[in-house]
């Protein structure tokens, strides 16, 4: 919501945790989250593969973005944000931000109320950890809370409590659904066609260290194309002309709104050949422009969240596939379906565990 130098200024504070070593620090702490979320499945579990994907990416947030430690406060505030953020992807619940006549607060057990009461709960173990955090500064720790709290403007202002508040809310929201839906279209792809999956799972039987798998290729391309053919965000944030311009043969001036389409951009056929059709390999054979693919957007708006969301991808699912292997146990097709601002599979896709990779007394000896 922010415009020019102040956004800019923010970009670049939020940027390095993000980003090369430090995004890198948090490989063990992925691996570790993944593992403790699944360690209870079976064979023949019946799944949803989104709810196990939230359930990790938001305890990833925590841990990276807040830079919470486990404990009670971490089990509180995870419980309460999983149960607000999966209540506001419902189209009913989240009707009543939009229509100011639904606001009213007939106490716990009204709509509105329930929000008002959790909304309280959770800004007041925010506000606790910042305060903790900044009477106790470790300039040494990596996370984004961390930076925020040592960040001063040009008037060496720092940020106030509820600023950081609100950096910390906006981050949460913009990085746990995204990743949680990439990852569920990415376990759909790879389930859809056996030589993917086959090919995958002969990369990551070499391969445990968390550097070495992000850097695996065909990994790294089953995710590009799984966020190329139904990228999650469909469109990127709108931009507003300031000075005339003209794109391709098109001429628009000051003033006019353009609304970037990520999803006509990755099915172009001139492309992406069969753009319809899941192909990772086209990642392999050559390289794409940033007008060609730009499932983060771009310029000076793009993910700041890009390069750590795909890291995090490539691990949730390396650690998942490394102990179990699934079988598509879909009723009918399957679609893309809105959910919050982001598209995902529709609510019949289901897998079902075939059977576990590493018998259950080493992977508990692993977490
Ligand atoms: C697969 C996962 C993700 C996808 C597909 C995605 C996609 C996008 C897209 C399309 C935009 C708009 C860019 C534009 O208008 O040019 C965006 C913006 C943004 N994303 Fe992500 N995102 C993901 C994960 C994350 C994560 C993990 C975080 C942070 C932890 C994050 C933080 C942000 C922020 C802060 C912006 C606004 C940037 C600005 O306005 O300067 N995103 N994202």
């Amino acid at each position: 919501m922010q415009e020019g130098a102040k956004h800019q200024r923010q970009r670049q504070l939020l940027m390095p945790p993000l980003h090369g070593d430090r995004m890198k620090a948090y490989g063990e702490t992925i691996c570790s989250i993944t593992r403790s979320v699944i360690r209870n499945w079976q064979p023949g579990d019946v799944l949803t593969i989104r709810h196990a994907a939230s359930e990790i990416s938001l305890q990833i947030i925590l841990r990276v973005v807040f830079g919470l430690n486990p404990g009670e406060r971490y089990n509180r505030l995870y419980k309460e944000l999983m149960e607000l953020l999966e209540a506001i992807t419902s189209p009913l619940y989240s009707s009543q931000f939009f229509f100011p006549v639904l606001q009213k607060d007939l106490g716990a057990r009204s709509p509105w109320g329930a929000f008002l009461k959790r909304r309280q709960e959770i800004d007041a173990l925010i506000y606790a950890e910042i305060g903790d955090r900044r009477q106790h500064l470790d300039p040494g720790r990596e996370d984004v809370l961390t930076l925020l709290l040592q960040a001063q403007d040009e008037a060496g202002e720092f940020m106030s409590d509820e600023e950081l508040h609100d950096q910390l809310m906006t981050l949460l929201l913009l990085g746990h659904e995204t990743t949680a839906s990439a990852l569920s279209w990415a376990f759909y792809w790879i389930h859809q066609d056996a030589e993917v999956e086959d090919k995958l799972r002969f990369e990551l039987a070499r391969t445990s260290k968390p550097e070495a798998i992000a850097q695996l290729p065909w990994l790294t391309a089953v995710c590009k194309e799984s966020l190329r053919v139904y990228p999650i965000a469909l469109i990127a944030q709108p931009r507003v002309v300031c000075e005339s311009v003209t794109i391709g043969d098109y001429s628009f001036d000051p003033g006019a709104v353009l609304i970037p389409c990520i999803y006509t951009a990755h099915r172009q056929s001139k492309t992406y050949p069969e753009p319809q059709q899941f192909r990772p390999e086209r990642f392999l054979e050559r390289r794409f422009s940033p007008y060609e693919y730009l499932p983060f957007g771009g310029g000076a708006r793009s993910c700041i969240g890009a390069a750590f969301s795909l890291y995090e991808m490539k691990l949730v699912l390396a650690t998942i596939l490394q102990h179990y292997t699934f079988t598509l146990a879909t009723k009918g097709k399957i679609k893309p379906q809105r959910r919050g601002v982001t598209f995902v599979p529709s609510d019949n896709f289901f897998l079902r565990v075939k059977d576990q990779v590493v018998n259950r007394r080493d992977a508990d000896s692993l977490f």
